[in-house]
């Protein structure tokens, strides 16, 4: 189970209500366990059931409400259910985590039109349709939506043309959405993870030689944890951001930033 982030206190979030899509493992799963260690009843949705039994024991564990909920954030009758679910057991909600992503590595000319969509799909439509769905249970009481990016679209990253897409339309959806439900008290914020260490996505889309260089050239020189990301999200989550809103904060150690090392070091050779 990932470390609760250290700095939290467990009653940051006492008496909040939470949705995680995609909490059933990775990224989402430790944000899901830093929420309910710092006080919050935490339901959390994933496409595949087999993921959310052990997850929401960890999250009971601290003593706190969990249900896990089967559902596509695809399908809008199925992203209802979730929402509605999550109000039934929970009573309400006041913090959406909107991770629920799909991704793998396919350079453009050999990515289905349907290859493209999917990801599209599952990332950017699914950030919306669950949002849509949450919008009237977050106003209700005030709340907080975290939409979670990535650095991939900030770049020409190879490959990823579909989550690049997806993901630069999500940073655009965070920015709109926090004008419009400002006013009605939901505060809509982005984190954009850089690549994190024993997650699947790392598994799946570096490679040692990827993962050696990523070392190399962090400034922080290394990746990030899946607790320095729940931590980066706490703090976007609970009122220590309380007049944040509408920005996707990176927690990538610089990693991105050092894309404009090899001006530098043409310029410092010459
Ligand atoms: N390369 C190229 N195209 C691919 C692909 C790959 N590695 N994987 C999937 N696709 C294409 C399929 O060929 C299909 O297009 P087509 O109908 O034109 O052939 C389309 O994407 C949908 O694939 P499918 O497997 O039917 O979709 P799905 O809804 O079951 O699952 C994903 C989509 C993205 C979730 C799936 O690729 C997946 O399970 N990925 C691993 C889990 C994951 O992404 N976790 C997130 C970690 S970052």
């Amino acid at each position: 189970m990932p470390m609760p982030a250290m700095w939290a206190r467990p009653d940051l979030l006492k008496g909040k209500r939470a949705l995680v899509t995609g909490g059933g493992t990775g990224i989402c799963r430790g944000i899901a366990i830093a929420l309910a260690a710092a006080g919050a009843d935490v339901a959390v949705a994933s496409r595949k059931s087999d993921h959310l039994a052990p997850t929401v024991q960890d999250l009971q564990a601290h003593g706190v409400r969990a249900i896990g909920i089967a559902g596509d954030v695809r399908v809008p009758a199925e992203v209802d259910r979730i929402v509605q679910g999550t109000a039934d057991t929970l009573g309400g909600l006041e913090i959406l985590i909107n991770g629920a992503a799909g991704n793998f590595i396919a350079r453009s000319e050999a990515l289905s039109p349907n290859g493209f969509g999917t990801v599209v799909d599952i990332d950017l439509k699914g950030t919306f349709n669950v949002s849509r769905a949450a919008f009237p249970l977050l106003k209700a009481h005030g709340g907080v939506i975290l939409n979670i990016s990535a650095t991939l679209q900030l770049l020409g990253t190879v490959g990823q043309v579909h989550a690049s897409a997806a993901k630069a339309g999500i940073d655009a959806m965070t920015r709109t959405l926090a004008v419009e439900w400002g006013p009605e008290k939901v505060r809509v914020n982005g984190l954009a993870p850089g690549p994190v260490a024993e997650t699947e996505g790392v598994r799946r889309l570096t490679t040692d030689a990827s993962r050696a260089r990523i070392a190399e050239i962090c400034p922080l020189g290394r990746m990030a944890t899946i607790d320095e990301i729940a931590s980066a999200a706490l703090f976007l989550c609970s009122d220590a951001s309380a007049f944040i809103t509408g920005v996707t904060l990176v927690v990538d150690g610089g990693l991105w930033l050092h894309s404009a090392s090899a001006l530098g070091v043409d310029a410092t050779a010459s």
